[in-house]
């Protein structure tokens, strides 16, 4: 048996490797050349600590209490030097990739499809090169893909779920803007260099409601994640506000349409913003929140769009006082800039 781990790295770098069954991370890293933070090697020193995301595993029991504490064991920590994973595992490592000897994967891949939605976004397929391996990521990552002939690239949220054949992205169509101009011409085959997966952005275990809010093609991640929960016949609750400007901005709503007959908790709104519009829902995601969704913070919140939006979620919370038991957000900052949070 070979468990999948992904090692997430602080400067959003994820990495995964191959860990057999009744091996410890720390050795199955080294055979792929990482070398994680780590010095005794024996569960004395406590320098391998890593926060455990998901997953189960054995925490070994030939550490002392100094290397790793009850409390920190309860917490998810765990010391890699010891742990034995018995399910696929996501580790948040609290270094960098370039400390640990490794960096961020790249590969090539060719345009399948191109699919323009309303004028307001686009649906990008690609094929990944090499027989079709498709790369390995969490469902809420994302990847730079690098504009051909513009010496720049762009970063974009996968909206396939990982593990499909061919990898998806969903991506909003800005006049004039590099990549949008790129792919009013580009042609079915055309080769593209892409770096990643990368971001810390991503569905961790499901342990309670979920409310996933969406700013524009900020629904991306979240095709990804439900995709993902379908596929696992998830029977959790789940509400996604997908909220955007103007009308013609509310593209794939049949996708989610999809969802909510595939996932029996699933529900969704959507919100659009512009005062023309006769969209039962007007305004702002905020608006359009009722209390019950917050399940008085008994709730993991997922929220991911443009920079503005995603600020204003964040201090409606803090107006509300209602306090989510986790709160993660990716900010579609325009051009190079990462901005995830948790
Ligand atoms: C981690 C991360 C993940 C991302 N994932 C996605 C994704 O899945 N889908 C997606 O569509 N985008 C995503 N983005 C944003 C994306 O990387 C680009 O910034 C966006 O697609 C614009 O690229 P462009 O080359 O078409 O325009 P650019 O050439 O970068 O910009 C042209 C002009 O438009 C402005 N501009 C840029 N973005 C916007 C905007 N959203 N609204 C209004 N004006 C804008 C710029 O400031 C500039 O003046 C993500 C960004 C980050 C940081
Ligand atoms: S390396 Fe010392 S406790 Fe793991």
């Amino acid at each position: 048996m070979c468990y999948k781990i992904a090692l997430n790295f602080e400067d959003g770098v994820t990495r995964f490797i191959g860990c057999n069954s009744g091996e410890k991370v720390l050795d199955a890293a080294y055979r792929a050349k990482i070398n994680l933070p780590m010095d005794c090697s024996d569960g004395v020193c406590g320098t391998c600590k890593c926060r455990a995301e998901s997953g189960n595993y054995d925490l070994g029991d030939d550490y002392i209490e100094d290397a790793l504490s009850a409390d920190e064991a309860e917490g998810g920590l765990v010391l890699t030097c010891q742990m034995k994973p018995t399910s696929d595992c996501v580790l948040s490592v609290p270094t960098t990739s370039l400390a640990c000897k490794t960096g961020q994967q790249r590969f090539a891949a060719t345009v399948a499809t191109i699919a323009p939605h309303n004028d307001a976004a686009i649906v990008l397929e690609l094929d990944v090169d090499g027989g079709g391996a498709a790369p390995v990521f969490l469902s809420g990552q994302y990847v730079n893909i690098a504009v051909p002939g513009s010496g720049q690239s762009r970063s974009y949220s996968f909206s396939t779920v990982p593990g499909a054949g061919r990898i998806g992205f969903l991506i909003k169509k800005i006049p004039g803007g590099v990549m949008s101009t790129w792919l009013e011409r580009a042609e079915i085959g055309e080769r593209l260099d892409i770096t990643g997966p990368l971001g810390s952005f991503y569905l961790r275990e499901v342990k309670r409601p979920l409310l996933l809010i969406a700013g524009g093609t900020g629904l991306a991640p979240f095709l990804s994640m439900l995709e993902g929960l379908a596929q696992d016949k998830s029977g959790d609750r789940i509400h996604l506000i997908y909220g955007v400007t103007r009308d013609l901005d509310l593209v794939l709503v049949e996708e989610i349409e999809a969802y909510a007959r595939r996932l029996p908790n699933f529900s969704y709104s959507t919100v659009v913003a512009e005062e023309a519009s006769s969209h039962p829902r007007k305004g702002w995601v905020t608006q359009h929140m009722p209390a019950e969704l917050l399940n008085g913070g008994d709730v993991d919140v997922y929220l991911c769009g443009p920079p503005p939006m995603v600020d204003a979620v964040r201090r409606h919370f803090d107006e509300t006082g209602v306090k989510p038991n986790s709160f993660h957000y990716e900010k579609f900052t325009p051009n190079t800039a990462t901005g995830a949070g948790a």
